[in-house]
């Protein structure tokens, strides 16, 4: 008993030893293992952190690289919007506003747009206009020169010429008078001299006087483009001086028709050079352009008041233009 008593104790003790052995291992396992889950707890949240760092700086990165992407976009929107806008402004809205105002359109075609084309082509109207013709009109053909220059200042960009409203007036002036001698003040790229001198008889001439040497070098080049440089003589100076030199100079007797298109305060005191200098005969025919548009009332009032003239007016358009122009035809009764 006494030895079962004692086996008894040891072996309690020893399971005592033995269990305490197993918490203290379980504990020291425990332990580790909570080590190891502490551990693998922060090792995950730094890794955690790792990824996290990462993929902020990944999104970082590709917000770095797409906001400036979405940025151009949104610019080159915007510039194209702004592009497409001036376009119809300049090329279809303002031209439609302005084509029933005198002076807005006068405004917007002779100063604005004609400047701005200039500085944008580094070129000159005129030289705009010429290379129209080379383009689009076929050599000695003075009517395809008239239809490409109309062409282009009705789609492309508005000129002075006396126009295809009021060309076919000036066309029907010229046939009734069949001029042997005429005279144009004011050739600017010479699209009237063309339409007068392909008109003419047989063995008649035209004068033709520019006071702008630059205009003058275009106008030869397209009257010789239209074939017509045989019949017409392209002074280049000022009205009053040319024309008290045109009897002893040039060899005229008396002009049977006269176009007045240069400035239009030169209208009147040029007539009456002409009269003053006896290049008038009874029967001459002036045909004075723009009398409302700009317009020429001194011009307008001298040859509808004076008995030397029988006046009258055809109504049309300023070339190009939807405003009210018209030519005034005045026949000098001597
Ligand atoms: C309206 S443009 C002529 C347009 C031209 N007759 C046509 O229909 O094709 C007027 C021209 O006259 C010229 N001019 C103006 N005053 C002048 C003057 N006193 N003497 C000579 N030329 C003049 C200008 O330089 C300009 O080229």
């Amino acid at each position: 008993m006494r030895i079962g008593k004692n086996q008894e104790r040891e072996s309690s003790s020893s399971f005592k030893s033995v269990s305490t052995c197993l918490r203290l291992e379980v504990r020291e396992r425990g332990r580790a293992s909570g080590l190891w889950c502490k551990r693998d707890v922060e090792g995950g949240r730094k890794l955690r952190a790792q990824r996290d760092k990462k993929s902020a700086v990944a999104r970082l990165g590709r917000k770095t690289t797409a906001a400036p992407r979405s940025m151009w976009l949104y610019f080159l929107s915007v510039c194209a919007g702004v592009a497409a806008a001036l376009y119809v402004l300049w090329s279809w809205l303002i031209p439609a506003v302005v084509q029933y105002n005198p002076w807005l359109a006068l405004l917007w075609h002779d100063a604005i747009v004609q400047q701005v084309l200039n500085i944008l082509t580094r070129s000159t109207r005129p030289q705009r206009i010429l290379k129209a013709v080379q383009n689009n009109a076929t050599r000695g053909d003075a009517e395809s020169v008239i239809a490409a220059i109309d062409n282009f200042c009705r789609k492309k960009e508005w000129a002075m010429n006396v126009g295809d409203d009021k060309g076919p007036i000036l066309d029907s002036v010229v046939s009734e008078v069949s001029p042997s001698f005429a005279l144009e003040l004011g050739t600017y790229c010479g699209y009237s001299t063309i339409r007068i001198a392909r008109l003419l008889p047989p063995g008649s001439r035209l004068l033709t006087l520019e006071f702008n040497p630059d205009y003058a070098a275009i106008a030869h080049q397209i009257i010789a483009w239209a074939g017509l440089q045989d019949k017409v003589e392209l002074l280049e100076g000022p009205s009053r001086d040319l024309i008290p030199q045109m009897k002893e100079r040039f060899g005229i007797k008396s002009f049977d028709f006269v176009f007045l298109d240069h400035w239009k305060e030169f209208y009147l005191p040029d007539t009456k050079l002409l009269e003053e200098c006896g290049l008038l005969r009874k029967g001459t025919v002036l045909l004075a352009d723009n009398v409302i548009c700009p317009g020429t009332p001194k011009y307008l009032e001298y040859v509808r008041n004076s008995p030397c003239y029988e006046s009258c007016y055809f109504k049309s358009h300023l070339e190009y233009t939807k405003v009210e122009d018209g030519l005034e035809k005045s026949v000098f009764l001597g």
